[in-house]
């Protein structure tokens, strides 16, 4: 009687313990999940369309120009106008335009895509660079009649690559 009471006792310490085990190791998997999901929603303008920390410093209109821009209009416009000697990923006539965002700042593109031989005419830096780098092709034409906004659609378009 004595040892069968003992064995009960320690079937029921064995249920007990185990069941705390598994309690605390459920408790751990619930912690992981919810820690791996409250990192998903952290700091969501770090992580523009998955290309993790985007330096905002040099150009810095990237997001902002993503959100104000139309970028079905501006692919358009890039068909239409600019096709001929760019495409966003490889070099052409120009340079590829992927990440000129990042490089330029949103009124400097405007300035350029307007008017850049005038930039390279007034010793803008960045547009002597450029030109003295595509010597061989000239001077790129300007878009006088394209519009502020038409210049940020159109980026919009580029920016989303
Ligand atoms: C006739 C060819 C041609 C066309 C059309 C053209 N570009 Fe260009 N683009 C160039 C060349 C060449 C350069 C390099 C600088 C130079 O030599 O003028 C350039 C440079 C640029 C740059 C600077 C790129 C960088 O990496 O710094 C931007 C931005 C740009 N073009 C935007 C446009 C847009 C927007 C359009 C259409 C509205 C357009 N271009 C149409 C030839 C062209």
């Amino acid at each position: 009687m004595e040892a069968g009471d003992d064995s009960g006792m320690k079937r029921l310490v064995d249920v007990f313990t185990s069941s705390i085990l598994l309690g605390a190791i459920a408790l751990g998997i619930m912690l992981v999940l919810v820690l791996s999901l409250s990192s998903r929603f952290e700091s969501p303008k770090e992580k523009v369309f998955g290309c993790g920390n985007i330096s905002m410093e040099k150009g810095g209109d990237l997001s902002k120009t993503l959100s104000l821009g139309n970028a079905a209009h501006g692919k358009e416009l890039f068909d239409d106008n600019c096709a001929s000697c760019h495409n966003i990923h490889k070099v052409m006539v120009g340079p590829a335009l992927k990440g000129i965002l990042e490089r330029r700042k949103m009124n400097w593109i405007i300035r350029w895509v307007r008017n850049p031989a005038q930039m390279v005419a007034s010793k803008d830096p960045y547009a002597m660079k450029l030109a003295k780098e595509y010597e061989s092709a000239g001077i790129m034409t300007g878009f006088g009649a394209l519009k502020k906004k038409d210049i940020e659609d159109i980026m919009a378009y580029v920016g989303s690559y």
